[in-house]
């Protein structure tokens, strides 16, 4: 049994030991907060950390998991970035109070079985791309929710659509949870934050820098309708023949149709040799102002 110490990002393996510890802390009536990740730490899981401290007398629990069941088989489970020895330090550095790490046996010690569907929001873009992700996804968020016993739960707007699933989730499963977006962070030059950026040599990185610019270009024709947004972003994507873009599209706020007077978002999802990347900016017919990143300068 690890010894746990406010603070000091102490390792849980075993789910029965993580359970007890936010269990005990729930019955003091204060909040549990989940940071769900599959590790590889960078800055932008640290800001879901640092986010999550700011709830009065909550417990940070960053689950570092890399789930076998949201990879289809060609996908990167194997080679998937482990790196829990250096996550921990940077958690440690932040103050995040308790770590789940779990092996795959203690998730699934009978395979994957009982499993989440997600619905027809999750048949569409990276659903349509990645069968069976969602689900996976899915089940193991909700895992995750039970064991931390939460009452929050933080997630990057990186994958938006993963974002309103869990949402979704929540409120058909009326789960007592209370689930919290969290705004893309970049580096200077718009490449937005991911595990895998890793994989990108220089080359392919400055190639990858194509989605953000594709999003800014379309975000500064919104004020000229959904049509102009899309053909900017298509035109930036377009003059880059050696990336395979999977889904450039513009939905509403929720993933439905476009609004024309209201919150939308534009999603990109585009192969850089190997490495599949995603990007997405809100985009806000209403008020002709682009929300969230990337801006125009
Ligand atoms: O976004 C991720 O890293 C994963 O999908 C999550 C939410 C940790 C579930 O495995």
């Amino acid at each position: 049994m690890s010894t746990f110490q406010p603070g000091q990002a102490t390792v849980f393996h075993a789910a029965s030991e993580i359970a007890q510890l936010t269990r005990a802390w729930r019955k003091l009536a204060r909040p549990v907060v989940l940071v769900p990740t599959m590790g590889a730490l960078h800055a932008g899981h640290l800001s879901l950390v640092t986010q999550a401290k700011r709830i009065p007398g909550a417990l940070v629990v960053v689950s570092i998991f890399v789930n076998p069941t949201q990879f289809g088989p060609s996908e990167d489970l194997a080679a998937y970035p482990r790196t829990l020895e250096t996550d921990v330090e940077k958690l440690r550095a932040i103050g995040a109070d308790a770590v789940f790490a779990p092996a795959a046996e203690e998730m699934y010690p009978h395979g994957p079985r009982t499993m989440i569907t997600p619905g027809p929001l999750g048949d569409i873009l990276e659903g349509a791309s990645r069968p069976g992700h969602f689900a996976g996804m899915l089940t193991i968020v909700h895992k995750l929710m039970q064991l931390s016993h939460c009452t929050h739960a933080i997630f990057g707007e990186k994958d938006y659509q993963q974002l309103l699933l869990v949402q979704q989730m929540v409120t058909d499963l009326n789960l007592d949870v209370q689930v919290i977006g969290s705004a893309i962070v970049r580096e200077t030059d718009g490449l937005a934050l991911s595990s895998r950026n890793a994989y990108l040599s220089t080359e392919q990185r400055e190639l990858a820098l194509t989605l953000s610019a594709a999003l800014t270009a379309g975000a500064y024709h919104a004020g000229q309708g959904p049509e102009a947004v899309l053909a900017a972003a298509q035109a930036v994507l377009e003059a880059q023949p050696s990336i395979a873009v999977d889904y450039l599209e513009l939905r509403g706020a929720q993933l439905g149709d476009v609004d024309p007077r209201g919150a939308n978002r534009l999603l990109v999802a585009a192969r850089i040799g190997s490495t599949r990347l995603l990007d997405n900016v809100g985009i806000d017919f209403g008020s002709e102002e682009v929300t969230g990143q990337p801006r125009p300068s």
